[in-house]
């Protein structure tokens, strides 16, 4: 089955032309999920790549653990995760912007036996406890997202002016509040990502769908179930080509807008495994008792087995279950079947048709209007989920079960198209998102003693998701001196503002300047990335102009000038009119013939003087914040675990310095060993007796000590050692060096004696014996320096690995260059 061509055709759409700017763009896509991850990248030179792990896989599971001080990443952290629970933190998506307290957290820790979770400082959230440390969740996936950057900068061209990424788009299931967003924005802000968009799930599959197919100008409803782990998400889209009748005319722009969205964030891939987890473990209970409910290790490596268990049902009909000494000696041995599985999760089948529901009921439409079903995440996989999905949802119409798309890179490639996109750093094929907010946003005003008194909506349900930031009118009566605000999202409270001191506020305002009326006005936004956040509130007011505006013509010229320094000192509180205001005047100076532009400024000014200008002048309003939920990391948190990921990549650099020098000055101990030893013709020749008996002596210390030290070494004394150890070989290069140079020496005298010889036979002809003498001696050269660098060669095998400032990590990009270029074609 071949499977470029969605990713073909994105390449395509990306027509890859830089903007001359400094700072060239590089992208990162990252589907993050529940239980895999995936990343793309775009940059010059690198079209829609998948970032490949350490271990050259398209995928990774989601999660770090530590060794020690040490972590491993993905698959090597989900390997150490039986051995050593508390220190995994696998899979934790749905922790993020919870608290301890929350079902999410009940749940994780029912399917991560041996975790520890506990509030992280004073904000509610969730932290990871080790034996001694403690991290929170953002920062483990600052982590995570840190060493997927590194990977990533691997890949770009090292003749890129580009050696950086910055940029960076996420995917987020739709159901994300603010609160959770947040949490993965600041985490990206740890490991030095700037987020330019979290793409929804749904919409991410759907820019890839859309990018291998054209579609008309009446509207297209497709449906995207996305199912994953953790979670499950029905997103209806439409597409639509809208031709542009204005300057692009003739071109098309293709417009994907989210008509509903229906989810359910507990029906995933992990309830599946839980319930044959619970299967497995009443099994062995029933045959060896419940000792193995107080062993962590026992409970992790059986949810191992059962998710194994669920991936082969999906194409067995049973399934052999054998864990060697899982408790105890037991070796644990039972058979599962599809049927059983199914069984097991018979309750959890209709939950499937709610979220279709949902989303067909926003959108006001019905399931005869949608073309298709486009599948996406491991649990649609499941045979029993869609023979559900076409019997309940899609009333039996099997042929609307779209799976020609790639499952498992439609939402990182979609995600980095996004990303692209929105950066507007390459040109792309023109796709408008149009993403409407499932809730809406509110703000509920009470007075000093809790009373409410009124409720104000800021943003309504359906808001686009384009990234508005507003002064919105709040709506509080005249004389309150305190007031508290509760924003909410969707009815749930996000953050509470405690106003006090307002009249005072007004007093203040009112006395520096001559206010007709004075308005309190909230600063809010709705991000990109649909996070709610307020900025501040305040009181703002028009003042008048002063009178005295509209004199004589010189007059004029000086309040221009004033006008222009004032306007440009306080521009960022003032209107856009007196921003326009200021442009005008400030291109007066730069015009060599001020005497044209004069008239027009001035005949503009009169125009301004005769209606009276108002300009905004804006008291902020003091106010404390209170946070009845999980709050998101304030800048001094995430400037600590910055420095605590500086400080882990400083600790693995250096650990990754000093294994290198380790294994030097192992390999090299090994070598002199073997060459003495073995008696190696070349070595023996320059060595004396004695010589070679120290060497042997360096060589055995050398390794005694390595096992002796174990991981304590550091690294100066290893670059002692190394140095120490190649003077065996300095000796022997330079020995070796000498006798070449005797050869050569040798070789030059019998070949001048030759030279005589013929000079002597050839009579009178002086001038012919120097041109053959000097090609005598390049000639000699030559073979001198070609036995000198055979010698080097052959003395050293393995020069790479003696030196110290060869990194070590092994070149496989020019391999991947030239199978991309194969796909291409
Ligand atoms: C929470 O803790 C941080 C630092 O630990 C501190 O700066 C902040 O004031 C605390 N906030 C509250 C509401 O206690
Ligand atoms: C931004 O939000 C304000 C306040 O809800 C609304 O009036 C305005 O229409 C929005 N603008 C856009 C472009 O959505
Ligand atoms: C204040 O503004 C009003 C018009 O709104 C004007 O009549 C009055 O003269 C102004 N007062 C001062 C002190 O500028
Ligand atoms: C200020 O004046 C502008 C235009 O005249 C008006 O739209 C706005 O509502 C006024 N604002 C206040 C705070 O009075």
């Amino acid at each position: 089955m071949i499977r470029l061509p969605p990713l073909l055709l994105l390449t395509i759409l990306v027509t890859l032309v830089l903007i001359p700017a400094p700072a060239l763009a590089a992208i990162l896509g990252i589907d993050f999920g529940q239980s895999n991850t995936k990343a793309a990248l775009v940059s010059p030179g690198v079209p829609f790549e998948i970032v490949l792990t350490a271990d050259s896989k398209r995928k990774d599971v989601s999660g770090i653990a530590f060794k020690g001080e040490e972590r491993l990443y993905g698959s090597s952290a989900a390997g150490i995760a039986p051995r050593s629970p508390s220190t995994a933190f696998l899979h934790f998506k749905p922790l993020l912007g919870r608290s301890v307290s929350s079902s999410e957290a009940e749940m994780y820790l029912a399917q991560h036996p041996g975790m520890e979770l506990i509030p992280s400082g004073n904000r509610s959230t969730v932290a990871f406890k080790t034996p001694d440390s403690s991290f929170p969740v953002e920062e483990v996936l600052a982590m995570s997202l840190s060493n997927i950057k590194n990977l990533a900068e691997e890949m770009l061209p090292k003749s890129s002016a580009t050696s950086r990424i910055y940029d960076v788009a996420i995917t987020v299931p739709p159901y994300f509040d603010s609160v959770q967003r947040k949490a993965i924005i600041d985490a990206a802000e740890i490991a030095g990502l700037r987020v330019t968009a979290l793409v929804p799930d749904g919409v991410a599959t759907a820019i890839n769908y859309a990018s291998s197919r054209s579609f008309g100008n009446e509207k297209q409803y497709h449906f995207v179930l996305d199912m994953g782990a953790g979670s499950t998400s029905a997103t209806l889209i439409s597409f639509q080509e809208i031709q542009d009748g204005g300057l692009r005319f003739g071109k098309t722009a293709l417009s994907i807008t989210v008509e509903g969205v229906g989810f359910d964030h507990t029906l995933g891939g992990n309830l599946l495994d839980q319930r044959i987890f619970e299967i497995l473990l009443a099994r062995f209970i029933e045959a060896h008792g419940d000792g193995i409910l107080s062993s962590p290790r026992a409970l992790v490596r059986l949810h191992k087995e059962a998710e194994r268990v669920k991936t082969i049902l999906s194409a067995n009909s049973e399934v052999r279950v054998s864990v060697e000494s899982l408790h105890g000696d037991i070796d644990f041995r039972t058979m599962v079947s599809r049927t059983e599985f199914e069984e097991a999760i018979h309750d959890i089948l209709p939950r499937i048709s709610k979220p279709f529901e949902d989303a067909l009921k926003a959108a006001k439409l019905d399931i005869l209007d949608v073309q298709s079903v486009i599948l996406m995440g491991g649990t649609t996989r499941v045979p029993i989920f869609q023979q559900v999905l076409v019997n309940d949802v899609l009333k039996g119409d099997a042929s609307k079960v779209s799976k020609n798309v790639n499952a498992d890179e439609a939402a990182v490639m979609g995600a980095t198209f996004r990303g692209v996109s929105v950066s507007k750093q390459f040109k792309t094929k023109e796709i408008n998102v149009l993403d409407p907010t499932i809730w809406e946003y509110d703000v509920v005003i009470s007075d000093s003693d809790g009373r409410p008194v009124g409720a104000q909506i800021l943003f309504p349900e359906g808001s686009l998701v384009v990234g508005n930031r507003s002064l919105i009118e709040l709506q509080i009566s005249e004389d309150v001196e305190e007031a508290t605000l509760e924003f909410r999202e969707g009815g749930r409270p996000l953050f509470t503002y405690g106003l006090h001191g307002i009249q005072e506020a007004k007093k203040k305002l009112l006395l520096a300047n001559n206010c007709s009326e004075l308005i309190p006005v909230i600063d809010a936004e709705l991000t990109v990335s649909r996070v709610f956040e307020v900025h501040g509130i305040s009181l703002q007011c028009n003042v008048t102009r002063p009178a005295e505006s509209d004199d004589s013509e010189g007059e004029d010229f000086r309040q221009k000038v004033f006008n222009f320094f004032k306007g440009e000192k306080s521009s960022s509180s003032e209107e856009s009119t007196t921003a326009s205001e200021t442009t005008a005047a400030a291109e007066a100076p730069t015009d060599s013939e001020s005497t044209t532009t004069t008239p027009t400024a001035t005949s503009e000014k009169s125009k301004a003087t005769s209606r009276p200008k108002p300009r905004l002048v804006k008291q902020p309003m003091k106010y404390k914040i209170f946070y009845s939920g999980p709050r998101n990391m304030g800048r001094a948190t995430k400037a600590s675990s910055q420095a605590r990921l500086r400080a882990f990549d400083k600790l693995d650099s250096d650990r990754h310095a000093r294994d290198a020098v380790r294994n030097d000055v192992e390999s090299y101990s090994y070598r002199i060993r073997e060459w003495i030893e073995y008696e190696h013709q070349r070595f023996l020749e320059h060595l004396s007796e004695e010589e070679r008996q120290t060497f042997l002596n360096k060589a055995e210390s050398a390794l005694e000590w390595l096992y002796g030290e174990g991981e304590s070494m550091i690294l100066d004394k290893l670059k002692e050692k190394m140095k120490e150890l190649k003077e065996f070989e300095m000796i022997v290069f330079q020995r070796e060096k000498e006798k070449l140079a005797s050869i050569e020496a040798e070789l030059r005298a019998s070949a001048s004696a030759a030279a005589a010889e013929v000079s002597a036979e050839v009579d009178g002809v002086e001038e012919l014996v120097i041109p053959d003498d000097e090609e005598e001696e390049t000639a000699a050269e030559t073979s001198t320096s070609a036995t000198v660098a055979t010698a080097t060669t052959t003395l050293m095998p393995n020069t790479e690995t003696v030196s110290f400032e060869q990194s070590s990590t092994v070149e496989t990009e020019p391999e991947e260059t030239a199978d991309l270029q194969h796909d291409e074609l």
